[in-house]
């Protein structure tokens, strides 16, 4: 009887087991402050596989997009700001390893979805660290919304269906919202850095002055 049992509970054991291996886990619930519902993150998590593969021709193309139709942008990039014709730019090695900087940020910050507060550190920083370009201005962070859909799209190819793009037009809007927040939350900290740098030597030097006479 005792041994009955003991099979029947072995039994029940073994068939949970093969149940855990053949169901998927129920998704975990999402952060609300992602903008996409489980299926869509879920979708858009497999998906970008596809591109995480090919984050090189993927950033060049986008970088080759943004300059054609703002082509007074390059001027910002001290490395390559020289190139002036779409072959040019095709073919530089330091074009491609700046597009592929920026899309591996781009990746670690869609990998991160699951970890919502880290994926806002990470871009605000990422927002932030343009505060130091000479000329930047946090406006130019959406031209490269654009860009960005049409590398995803030619990377894909019959991948890229009208779902996709519903779905990777929410990704880069909250991507792009979260590095431009990022640029004004450090101008809130550190309103007019430069000025400010102005304002105290000056004072120091008044105070120097001050100090001889
Ligand atoms: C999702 C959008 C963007 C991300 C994730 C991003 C990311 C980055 C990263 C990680 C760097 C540092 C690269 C390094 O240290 O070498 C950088 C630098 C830079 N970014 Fe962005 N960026 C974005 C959009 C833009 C846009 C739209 C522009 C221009 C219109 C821009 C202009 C620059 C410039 C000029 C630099 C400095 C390059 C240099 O001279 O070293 N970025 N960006």
């Amino acid at each position: 009887m005792g041994c009955k049992l003991s099979r029947a509970l072995a039994s029940r054991e073994q068939a949970s087991k093969e149940k855990d291996l053949t169901d998927p886990p129920p998704p975990p619930p999402l952060d609300p402050r992602i903008p996409l519902s489980a299926k869509q993150k879920f979708n858009m998590v497999k998906s970008w596989k596809g591109i995480s593969r090919a984050l090189e021709p993927t950033g060049v193309y986008m970088f080759l997009e943004l300059f054609e139709n703002h082509s007074e942008l390059i001027g910002l990039f001290t490395k390559f700001n020289q190139l002036r014709t779409r072959d040019e730019q095709a073919e530089s090695l330091e074009l491609a390893e700046h597009a592929t900087i920026v899309m591996n940020s781009i990746d670690e910050g869609i990998k991160a979805m699951d970890n919502v507060d880290f994926f806002f550190d990470l871009l605000h920083q990422i927002g932030a660290s343009h505060r130091k370009i000479p000329g930047f201005k946090k406006e130019y962070f959406w031209k490269i919304e654009h860009p960005f859909l049409e590398a995803v799209r030619l990377t894909l190819g019959d991948r890229y269906t009208d779902n996709m793009d519903n779905i990777y037009r929410i990704t880069i809007k909250f991507l792009l919202e979260t590095v431009v927040r990022g640029y004004e939350l450090a101008e809130e900290k550190e309103p007019n850095d430069n000025v400010k740098k102005a304002v105290n030597s000056s004072e120091a030097n008044t105070s120097k002055a001050e100090k001889g006479s």
